[in-house]
């Protein structure tokens, strides 16, 4: 306690009572603020108008002329006291209340919250789909667990053919596997409609193959188109049209002579490499093209599977993979990339 019995040579035993106990009042109540509020409230109790202090004054100058002078040392020891505790008090509470402040810092610029995108591949597929969507092809799906019959047979590829060797195609049962192209498609829609057929159909294919620029699932969009009197001059003109939409109107093309099972003619369609632009380097063999797809006019053969008459109807179809298409767009160099979900490739994206 600051006021000790020292300095109380006081005959008014009243007064030096009063002033203990307020002092120790005071003081206990101060110990119990832990915010500025609580302080504001104690400041009113004590130093206003009204204040336990300032009447304890009042009353000084109340007491007999003699007293007065001893009493008025003690009181204003007393307020000087109480007044350096309410400061110091303020003092502390205010430091705190900055360092709270400074612990969150409104000024920092806000976080964004994380968005999700589509896949690369989704993004290129909906794009594929888009340009031939507006050419007025209908987008069909169907099976990835397939017939032997709609992947291999009806497509021209009887029991003997090389093309369904064990070391490409995973098989379920004898009958039954896992489709390796999606041409299978061709024939489910001729089969359930008749012409005219404008249909692809993206989605899921699997191969026994893994390496750079293979991957055991991967994914590929068929074109189907089937009417009267469609020529190979349509099949170029949808192509060449797709192919500048999809890498750029400045985009070189060639149709090169080649075979499938299920078309005749057949031709695969190279783009100028989009790396060296024609000059040759790795990615195109030196050759200076790139291959995107393969193409050509039904074979009147498989008419025969699905009733259409190859003296009425005439078509083409095309096959492309998804994922050879966008890494030729966005110059990828490994497919396995777009299967490990590393999210510092995917944002780019
Ligand atoms: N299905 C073939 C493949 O996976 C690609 C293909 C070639 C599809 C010619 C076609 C086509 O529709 O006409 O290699």
């Amino acid at each position: 306690m600051f006021l000790s019995e020292r300095h109380f040579k006081l005959s008014q035993r009243t007064m030096r009572k009063r002033i203990l106990e307020l002092e120790k009042e005071a003081l206990q109540e101060l110990a119990t603020v832990f915010h500025l509020s609580g302080l504001e409230k104690f400041r009113i109790a004590y130093f206003a108008k009204k204040g336990a202090l300032t009447s304890l004054l009042k009353q000084i100058a109340a007491l007999p002329a003699e007293e007065r002078p001893e009493a008025g040392k003690l009181a204003n020891l007393l307020k000087t006291h109480l007044t350096n505790r309410f400061e110091e008090t303020k003092e502390r509470l205010l430091s705190r209340q900055e360092e709270k402040a400074s612990f969150f810092d409104v000024t920092l610029p806000g976080r964004k919250p994380l968005r999700g995108h589509l896949h690369p591949l989704t993004q290129v597929q909906q794009e594929i789909c888009g340009i031939f969507g507006r050419m007025g092809f209908k987008v069909v799906d169907g099976p990835e667990v397939e017939l032997d019959y709609y992947n291999f047979e009806a497509l021209n590829m009887p029991k003997d053919h090389p093309a369904r060797d064990m070391q490409d195609t995973f098989y379920v049962s004898d009958n039954v596997i896992l489709r390796t192209h999606t041409s299978p498609m061709e024939v489910r829609v001729m089969e359930s409609q008749s012409p005219p057929v404008r249909i692809i159909a993206p989605g899921k294919v699997y191969r026994r193959d893994s390496d750079v620029s293979h991957t055991p699932m991967f994914h590929q969009v068929e074109g189907l188109l089937v009417d009267k009197g469609i020529t190979f001059g349509d099949l170029k003109g949808t192509l060449t049209s797709f192919v500048h939409q999809m890498f750029g109107r400045d985009t070189a093309l060639r149709f090169r002579p080649s075979f499938f099972p299920f078309t005749e003619p057949s031709a695969e369609v190279d783009i100028r490499c989009v790396i060296c632009r024609g000059k040759g380097c790795r990615t195109c063999s030196n050759t200076g093209w790139l291959e995107i797809l393969g193409s050509g006019m039904n074979d009147p053969e498989i008419y025969k599977f699905v009733d259409y008459d190859p003296e009425v109807y005439s078509g083409f179809a095309f096959g492309m993979g998804i994922e050879r298409v966008a890494m030729l767009k966005y110059g990828i160099d490994d497919i396995q990339l777009f299967f490990k979900n590393d999210m510092r490739f995917l944002r780019q994206f």
